[in-house]
């Protein structure tokens, strides 16, 4: 992002160079700088037609054929829902300092509005409870992506009515979990849910209508606003939302490439960063819209309560966008890049994960540096950031995955390189705790530190974890509070 965000003369600008001038590295991380890992609701939990649970749109979605790989559902997932305990036995033996976790908005409003499902509460509660016994912050995210069908029925993120819905129960997980959680998110990562959902319709509820997209943006940045309203009524005390943020740059150094990675930039990373830090939508990125569709959906007293102060910024990492305006190939299917659709990402030249993810972790200092440079921007916390490889389980049970090590120790490398430059981090999170259901990959991409065998929901650490296990023990211990 920093490249494509800015005028021609700065546009150059490295990291290094930006950073020349900067503070030594000091060697010891921040007092109270948090290590844990995340996971989400419908990837983890299983267990979708107990204890009063409704339907989701993933449900649907996964049960429809051809939408998401090999026929994959989150049906059962890592069976969490009922392996609770024990998961939270092996984050604490993990050494895990803090959990990101989803709240299911429909176990707990199984029809989105309406009655609330106390067993659906009763399972965050106990979760919340093991955590904090164990000594894990728990970090509860409200929206994972996993909407309620029955407001989906009603037009899902593209009817206001969903923001109206989701504050309403926002105030129902505050008021049941505020009294044991002190930080909580509201939505994560809006890009996802709009331009994925309703743009190229690669995730659920799979739509493809680019004004549908630039609807549900606005309804998940206005109902992330309403939300911060009823937490804080609840008394939660610490509240912000998670962005999935990426380094963007151009694919060359023509006019052409520049404009094209400024469209990107502003589609991924500043459509939603300013009006949540400077309470207004980007006017590039707006003029583009308003080509395809009326924007009477943006009422402009929407926009103080989007902008209202977030205590907390998520920020999600995990690659670079190398933009190109002349793409080789065309976009096959509906395109994500609403507004910028002849735009296109250049081949990755270097490492890639499974995922095909450029491996780019100066990016994430990038990231930061430029979101705190840019913004008066409130801390930080890296809410995931990690990589999918082909592991292989070898004879004797274990999971050798040096490449996964490497890419995590690159990038806490890079979130150090920031914090030493001046930038407020506050910790970090693997993505993720386990191998889970990758959404439209089903579970043929694995995440996780821990190593999951789906035939039997055997847990197996990872040499990632073990790594992770023992970074977090030093670092700890360099701050003299290992509690251990
Ligand atoms: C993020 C999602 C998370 C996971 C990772 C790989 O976009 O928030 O659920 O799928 O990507």
């Amino acid at each position: 992002m920093a490249v494509a965000g800015r005028d021609t003369n700065e546009a150059v600008t490295t990291l290094a160079e930006r950073t020349a001038s900067s503070a030594p590295a000091t060697a010891a991380w921040p007092a109270g700088f948090l290590w844990g890992a995340a996971t989400s609701a419908y990837q983890i939990e299983g267990s979708t037609a107990v204890d009063g649970r409704g339907e989701s749109i993933w449900d649907t979605f996964c049960h429809t054929p051809g939408r998401v790989r090999n026929g994959d559902t989150g049906d059962v997932a890592i069976d969490h829902y009922r392996l609770m305990d024990d998961d939270v036995a092996l984050m604490a033996r993990m050494g895990l300092r803090a959990y990101r976790f989803s709240v299911a908005w429909p176990r707990v409003i199984p029809q989105g509005r309406g009655a609330v499902n106390q067993a659906g509460l009763d399972f965050y509660r106990r979760l919340v409870d093991r955590l904090l016994e164990s000594g894990i912050e728990p970090l509860p995210t409200l929206y994972h992506w996993d909407l309620p069908e029955a407001l989906q029925r009603e037009g899902g993120w593209t009817a206001r009515s969903t923001a109206h819905a989701f504050a309403t129960y926002a105030a129902v997980v505050g008021d049941a979990l505020g009294d044991r959680a002190t930080r909580f998110l509201t939505i994560n990562e809006p890009w996802c849910s709009a331009f994925l959902g309703y743009a190229s319709g690669v995730h659920a509820p799979g739509i493809e209508n680019p004004e549908g997209a630039v609807r549900a943006t606005h309804h998940l940045l206005l109902a992330h606003g309403l939300a911060l309203e009823e937490l804080r009524a609840a008394g939660v005390s610490e509240a912000g939302i998670v962005l999935n943020l990426f380094a963007v740059s151009p694919a060359t150094d023509s006019e052409e490439d520049r404009a094209a990675a400024r469209a990107i930039d502003g589609l991924q990373n500043r459509l939603f960063l300013d009006p949540i830090l400077k309470g207004s939508y980007p006017e590039d990125v707006l003029a583009s819209f308003s080509r395809i569709c009326d924007l009477s959906v943006i009422q402009p007293e929407d926009l103080p309560t989007i902008s209202a102060p977030i205590d907390l910024l998520g920020v999600n990492y995990y690659t670079r966008h190398t933009v190109t305006a002349t793409p080789k190939s065309p976009t096959e299917g509906a395109s994500q890049w609403v507004g910028a659709e002849s735009i296109g990402l250049a081949e990755p030249a270097g490492a890639t994960t499974a995922m095909d993810w450029p491996v780019d972790a100066d990016g994430l200092a990038e990231v930061l540096l430029q979101v705190s440079c840019d913004y008066d921007a409130p801390p930080i916390m890296i809410t995931e950031n990690g990589a999918a490889y082909d592991d292989v389980v070898d004879e004797h049970g274990t999971i050798d995955d040096p490449a996964r090590i490497a890419y995590l120790d690159a990038h806490i490398a890079a979130v150090k390189h920031a914090i030493d430059n001046g930038v407020d981090v506050r910790g970090y999170l693997v993505w993720s705790l386990f191998d889970n259901f990758e959404w439209a990959q089903g579970y043929s991409k694995r995440f996780g530190v821990v190593y999951v065998d789906y035939a039997n929901q055997r847990r197996v650490f990872k040499a990632s974890a073990l790594w992770y296990q023992d970074l977090i023990s030093r670092h700890t211990a360099d701050l003299g509070d290992d509690e251990s």
